[in-house]
Protein backbone atom coordinates (compact mmCIF):
# COMPACT_ATOMS: atom_id res chain seq x y z
CA UNK A 1 0.00 0.00 0.00
CA UNK A 2 0.99 3.45 -0.55
CA UNK A 3 2.35 5.79 2.40
CA UNK A 4 0.97 9.13 2.53
CA UNK A 5 2.63 11.80 4.30
CA UNK A 6 3.73 14.97 3.36
CA UNK A 7 6.86 16.65 4.75
CA UNK A 8 9.94 18.82 3.83
CA UNK A 9 13.10 16.99 2.74
CA UNK A 10 16.42 18.32 2.01
CA UNK A 11 18.13 18.07 -1.26
CA UNK A 12 21.28 16.89 -0.44
CA UNK A 13 23.23 16.85 -4.47
CA UNK A 14 21.71 17.94 -7.79
CA UNK A 15 23.17 17.80 -10.81
CA UNK A 16 21.97 17.64 -14.41
CA UNK A 17 23.30 14.60 -16.44
CA UNK A 18 22.29 14.62 -19.77
CA UNK A 19 20.30 17.42 -21.42
CA UNK A 20 17.71 18.80 -19.36
CA UNK A 21 17.88 15.43 -17.71
CA UNK A 22 18.39 15.72 -13.72
CA UNK A 23 19.48 13.45 -10.78
CA UNK A 24 18.64 14.62 -7.53
CA UNK A 25 19.12 13.20 -3.94
CA UNK A 26 16.94 14.00 -1.35
CA UNK A 27 17.11 13.15 2.95
CA UNK A 28 13.58 11.95 3.27
CA UNK A 29 12.00 9.63 6.25
CA UNK A 30 10.13 8.68 3.36
CA UNK A 31 13.08 6.61 2.09
CA UNK A 32 11.39 3.83 3.98
CA UNK A 33 8.67 3.25 2.75
CA UNK A 34 9.68 3.21 -1.19
CA UNK A 35 8.86 0.59 -3.39
CA UNK A 36 10.61 0.06 -7.07
CA UNK A 37 8.16 1.61 -9.44
CA UNK A 38 6.28 4.03 -6.79
CA UNK A 39 6.69 7.73 -6.92
CA UNK A 40 6.56 10.91 -4.91
CA UNK A 41 4.98 14.17 -5.58
CA UNK A 42 6.92 17.28 -5.69
CA UNK A 43 5.44 20.43 -5.19
CA UNK A 44 6.48 23.53 -6.15
CA UNK A 45 7.21 26.49 -4.11
CA UNK A 46 5.82 28.64 -6.54
CA UNK A 47 1.94 29.12 -5.65
CA UNK A 48 1.08 29.86 -9.54
CA UNK A 49 2.35 26.08 -9.97
CA UNK A 50 -0.89 24.27 -8.40
CA UNK A 51 -0.65 20.75 -8.63
CA UNK A 52 2.15 18.56 -7.14
CA UNK A 53 4.78 16.69 -10.20
CA UNK A 54 4.70 13.03 -9.64
CA UNK A 55 7.94 11.65 -10.05
CA UNK A 56 9.47 8.12 -9.93
CA UNK A 57 11.90 6.73 -7.97
CA UNK A 58 15.09 5.72 -9.07
CA UNK A 59 16.82 4.71 -6.01
CA UNK A 60 17.28 4.57 -2.35
CA UNK A 61 19.58 4.58 0.18
CA UNK A 62 18.35 3.08 3.18
CA UNK A 63 21.43 3.28 5.27
CA UNK A 64 21.58 6.91 4.52
CA UNK A 65 17.70 7.75 4.63
CA UNK A 66 18.13 9.47 1.07
CA UNK A 67 16.12 8.72 -2.50
CA UNK A 68 17.07 10.04 -5.64
CA UNK A 69 15.03 10.95 -8.53
CA UNK A 70 16.32 11.17 -12.18
CA UNK A 71 13.51 13.47 -14.13
CA UNK A 72 13.30 15.67 -17.51
CA UNK A 73 12.50 19.14 -17.18
CA UNK A 74 9.07 19.61 -19.28
CA UNK A 75 7.80 22.77 -17.42
CA UNK A 76 7.87 25.47 -14.70
CA UNK A 77 7.31 23.23 -11.77
CA UNK A 78 9.92 20.56 -13.10
CA UNK A 79 12.10 23.65 -13.81
CA UNK A 80 11.83 25.00 -10.31
CA UNK A 81 12.96 22.04 -9.17
CA UNK A 82 16.17 21.87 -11.56
CA UNK A 83 17.28 24.77 -9.72
CA UNK A 84 17.25 23.69 -5.89
CA UNK A 85 20.34 23.40 -4.34
CA UNK A 86 22.22 21.31 -1.52
CA UNK A 87 20.80 21.76 1.75
CA UNK A 88 17.57 23.46 0.18
CA UNK A 89 13.92 22.21 1.27
CA UNK A 90 11.87 20.33 -0.97
CA UNK A 91 8.25 19.67 -0.37
CA UNK A 92 7.11 16.06 -1.16
CA UNK A 93 4.41 13.21 -0.35
CA UNK A 94 4.83 9.96 -0.95
CA UNK A 95 5.32 7.06 -1.51
CA UNK A 96 3.10 6.53 -3.72
CA UNK A 97 1.36 4.15 -5.92
CA UNK A 98 1.36 0.39 -6.15
CA UNK A 99 5.03 -0.27 -7.54
CA UNK A 100 6.70 -3.27 -9.69
CA UNK A 101 6.11 -7.18 -8.22
CA UNK A 102 9.75 -7.59 -7.51
CA UNK A 103 8.31 -11.06 -5.99
CA UNK A 104 7.10 -12.33 -9.47
CA UNK A 105 10.87 -12.33 -10.70
CA UNK A 106 11.80 -15.10 -8.43
CA UNK A 107 13.93 -17.71 -10.15
CA UNK A 108 12.79 -16.55 -13.80
CA UNK A 109 14.63 -14.60 -17.07
CA UNK A 110 13.56 -11.25 -16.64
CA UNK A 111 13.94 -7.96 -18.82
CA UNK A 112 13.51 -5.25 -17.63
CA UNK A 113 12.95 -2.66 -20.52
CA UNK A 114 12.68 1.94 -20.67
CA UNK A 115 11.94 4.25 -22.66
CA UNK A 116 13.45 7.62 -22.05
CA UNK A 117 12.66 9.35 -19.22
CA UNK A 118 10.67 5.62 -17.95
CA UNK A 119 14.56 4.25 -17.08
CA UNK A 120 14.93 6.23 -13.89
CA UNK A 121 12.21 3.31 -12.08
CA UNK A 122 14.27 0.56 -13.66
CA UNK A 123 17.33 0.68 -11.45
CA UNK A 124 15.92 0.55 -8.29
CA UNK A 125 13.85 -2.65 -9.52
CA UNK A 126 16.90 -4.31 -10.89
CA UNK A 127 18.67 -3.53 -7.65
CA UNK A 128 15.62 -5.47 -5.60
CA UNK A 129 15.88 -8.00 -7.93
CA UNK A 130 19.37 -8.55 -6.90
CA UNK A 131 20.59 -11.24 -9.36
CA UNK A 132 22.65 -10.14 -12.20
CA UNK A 133 22.57 -13.32 -13.89
CA UNK A 134 18.97 -13.15 -14.76
CA UNK A 135 18.37 -9.66 -15.78
CA UNK A 136 18.78 -8.17 -18.82
CA UNK A 137 18.26 -4.05 -19.22
CA UNK A 138 17.15 -2.41 -22.43
CA UNK A 139 17.30 1.08 -22.20
CA UNK A 140 15.72 3.21 -24.94
CA UNK A 141 17.34 6.88 -26.23
CA UNK A 142 17.16 9.48 -28.14
CA UNK A 143 20.56 10.00 -28.75
CA UNK A 144 24.16 9.69 -27.68
CA UNK A 145 23.51 11.46 -24.41
CA UNK A 146 22.95 8.65 -22.14
CA UNK A 147 22.19 8.53 -18.43
CA UNK A 148 21.91 6.32 -15.56
CA UNK A 149 23.97 3.59 -18.15
CA UNK A 150 26.69 3.36 -15.30
CA UNK A 151 24.10 2.06 -12.67
CA UNK A 152 21.86 0.35 -14.26
CA UNK A 153 25.65 -2.08 -15.38
CA UNK A 154 25.67 -2.83 -11.81
CA UNK A 155 22.54 -5.21 -11.61
CA UNK A 156 22.13 -6.24 -14.73
CA UNK A 157 23.55 -7.39 -18.78
CA UNK A 158 22.56 -3.92 -20.68
CA UNK A 159 21.48 -3.19 -24.16
CA UNK A 160 21.14 0.71 -25.77
CA UNK A 161 18.77 1.35 -28.23
CA UNK A 162 19.39 5.53 -29.65
CA UNK A 163 16.64 6.93 -32.29
CA UNK A 164 19.05 8.12 -34.35
CA UNK A 165 21.35 4.98 -34.34
CA UNK A 166 24.22 6.72 -32.61
CA UNK A 167 25.10 4.31 -30.23
CA UNK A 168 23.51 0.48 -29.50
CA UNK A 169 20.86 -0.56 -31.77
CA UNK A 170 19.18 1.96 -33.97
CA UNK A 171 15.43 2.43 -33.30
CA UNK A 172 13.71 1.42 -29.90
CA UNK A 173 13.88 -1.09 -27.20
CA UNK A 174 11.74 -3.26 -29.26
CA UNK A 175 14.52 -3.16 -31.84
CA UNK A 176 17.04 -4.84 -29.30
CA UNK A 177 14.91 -7.49 -28.34
CA UNK A 178 14.55 -8.94 -32.10
CA UNK A 179 17.72 -7.87 -32.84
CA UNK A 180 19.75 -9.72 -29.76
CA UNK A 181 17.10 -12.72 -30.03
CA UNK A 182 16.52 -11.40 -25.90
CA UNK A 183 14.22 -14.15 -24.25
CA UNK A 184 12.76 -13.80 -21.13
CA UNK A 185 10.17 -15.10 -19.20
CA UNK A 186 8.76 -11.53 -17.63
CA UNK A 187 8.95 -8.43 -18.67
CA UNK A 188 8.71 -5.38 -16.75
CA UNK A 189 8.77 -1.72 -18.76
CA UNK A 190 8.45 1.84 -17.81
CA UNK A 191 8.13 4.03 -20.96
CA UNK A 192 6.37 6.45 -23.63
CA UNK A 193 3.05 4.83 -24.26
CA UNK A 194 3.88 3.44 -28.35
CA UNK A 195 6.69 1.64 -26.62
CA UNK A 196 4.15 -0.03 -23.78
CA UNK A 197 2.05 -1.07 -26.70
CA UNK A 198 4.36 -2.44 -28.41
CA UNK A 199 5.34 -4.68 -25.24
CA UNK A 200 1.88 -5.80 -24.19
CA UNK A 201 1.51 -7.27 -28.03
CA UNK A 202 4.92 -8.84 -27.48
CA UNK A 203 4.16 -10.52 -24.02
CA UNK A 204 0.91 -11.42 -25.45
CA UNK A 205 2.08 -13.13 -28.36
CA UNK A 206 4.96 -14.89 -26.49
CA UNK A 207 2.44 -16.17 -23.29
CA UNK A 208 4.65 -14.54 -20.94
CA UNK A 209 3.33 -11.43 -18.31
CA UNK A 210 4.69 -8.02 -18.96
CA UNK A 211 4.31 -5.82 -15.95
CA UNK A 212 4.04 -1.68 -17.46
CA UNK A 213 4.18 1.58 -15.78
CA UNK A 214 2.19 3.87 -17.23
CA UNK A 215 3.38 6.80 -15.18
CA UNK A 216 3.83 8.84 -18.12
CA UNK A 217 0.55 9.25 -18.15
CA UNK A 218 0.08 11.07 -15.06
CA UNK A 219 -0.78 14.54 -14.42
CA UNK A 220 -1.74 15.70 -10.35
CA UNK A 221 -0.59 12.26 -9.14
CA UNK A 222 -3.26 12.19 -6.11
CA UNK A 223 -6.70 10.93 -7.96
CA UNK A 224 -7.81 14.55 -8.29
CA UNK A 225 -7.97 15.39 -11.92
CA UNK A 226 -9.05 11.92 -13.86
CA UNK A 227 -6.59 12.51 -16.30
CA UNK A 228 -5.22 9.46 -15.82
CA UNK A 229 -8.30 6.89 -16.57
CA UNK A 230 -6.84 3.77 -18.27
CA UNK A 231 -9.50 1.13 -19.22
CA UNK A 232 -9.25 -2.59 -17.50
CA UNK A 233 -10.80 -5.71 -17.79
CA UNK A 234 -11.69 -5.50 -14.13
CA UNK A 235 -14.83 -3.25 -12.92
CA UNK A 236 -14.08 -0.50 -10.10
CA UNK A 237 -16.07 -1.38 -7.17
CA UNK A 238 -17.52 1.47 -6.69
CA UNK A 239 -18.37 2.84 -9.81
CA UNK A 240 -19.06 -0.45 -11.86
CA UNK A 241 -17.26 0.77 -14.81
CA UNK A 242 -14.24 -1.03 -16.45
CA UNK A 243 -11.65 2.08 -15.43
CA UNK A 244 -8.72 2.87 -13.04
CA UNK A 245 -6.75 6.11 -12.18
CA UNK A 246 -2.89 5.63 -13.15
CA UNK A 247 -1.67 7.28 -10.10
CA UNK A 248 -4.15 5.45 -7.47
CA UNK A 249 -4.41 2.27 -8.22
CA UNK A 250 -1.15 1.87 -10.71
CA UNK A 251 1.12 2.96 -11.91
CA UNK A 252 1.96 -0.39 -12.60
CA UNK A 253 -0.50 -2.95 -14.27
CA UNK A 254 -0.41 -6.14 -15.44
CA UNK A 255 -0.51 -5.45 -19.24
CA UNK A 256 -2.83 -7.90 -20.17
CA UNK A 257 -5.06 -6.38 -18.16
CA UNK A 258 -5.30 -2.72 -19.44
CA UNK A 259 -6.25 -1.49 -22.87
CA UNK A 260 -3.62 1.19 -24.39
FE1 LIG B 1 -4.80 13.21 -11.58
FE2 LIG B 1 -4.57 10.55 -11.52
S1 LIG B 1 -3.14 11.98 -12.23
S2 LIG B 1 -6.30 11.71 -11.00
Amino acid sequence: MPVLKKHTGIVESQAEIAEGIFDMWILTDLTQYAKPGQFINIYPKNKATLLPRPISICETNLEQGKLRITYRTVGSGTTEFSNYQAGDGIDIMGTLGNGFPVEQAAGKKVILMGGGIGIPPLLELAKAIGDKSRVTIIAGYRNQDLFLQEDLQQYGRCYVATEDGSIGTKGNVMNVLESHQIEADLIYACGPMPMLRAIKNYAEMNHIDAWISLEERMACGVGACLGCVVKTKHKDHHSHVNNARICADGPVFLAKEVDI
